[in-house]
């Protein structure tokens, strides 16, 4: 199974400053039990901003030569990451940024989203071409936190949503990759 997941803003931001806009580290902990072992899909934006990145890990990056952690594997494109990655025979999750959402998600069967139910400021924007509205949502969770920086407690709704017939992956020429 290929899916997505990000968490956005009620004003649709994902992102400040190569991190997240908020701290509510009980958002971060079902991102990180959510894509726990599975192969990951990353925009090298995002893959900078990790700390830890796991093994399976597959970097999108216009850069040759890029010098990756362990277990990570630079990749050219997006459909090229999510070959590779379903070739683990691992679920496989695209875990952002923006521009991977915005080429990914006709691949993607599932796609996790956790609305933010408050505006944040921020840089890095959900994109607009994604229509989740016609996406079939089939499970739906509220819990209120508290949010570190502004030290107000936040609505999260975790939602996942299935596209019926997401689109194939096209087998591409594999020595585009620049590694
Ligand atoms: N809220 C959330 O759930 C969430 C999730 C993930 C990330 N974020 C946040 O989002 C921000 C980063 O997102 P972003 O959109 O700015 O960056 P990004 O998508 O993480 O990375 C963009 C980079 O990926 C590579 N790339 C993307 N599409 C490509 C393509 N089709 N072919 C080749 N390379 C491609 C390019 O790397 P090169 O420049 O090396 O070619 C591009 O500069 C950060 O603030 C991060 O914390 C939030």
């Amino acid at each position: 199974m290929i899916a997505a997941i990000g968490a956005v803003s009620s004003n649709g931001m994902i992102g400040l400053d190569g991190w997240l806009p908020w701290d509510i580290p009980e958002e971060l902990a079902f991102f990180e039990k959510t894509v726990a072992g599975a192969a990951l899909v990353i925009g090298r934006l995002t893959y900078e901003s990790m700390d830890v990145v796991p093994p399976d890990s597959f970097i999108v990056t216009s850069q040759a030569g890029l010098v990756l952690k362990p277990g990570c594997k630079a990749v050219a494109t997006v459909e090229q990451a999510l070959l590779a990655a379903t070739a683990t025979g691992k679920d496989v999750f695209v875990i952002g940024g923006a521009s991977l959402y915005a080429a990914a998600w006709p691949y993607c069967q599932r796609f996790f989203f956790t609305l933010i139910e408050q505006a944040f400021h921020g840089d890095s924007r959900f994109p607009g071409n994604i229509p989740l509205d016609r996406w079939v949502i089939t499970s739906e969770v509220c819990e209120t936190y508290l949010e570190r920086i502004s030290g107000e407690q936040v609505v999260c709704r975790f939602m996942q949503s299935l596209q019926e017939n997401p689109r194939s992956v096209p087998v591409l020429d594999c020595k585009k990759s620049p590694v």
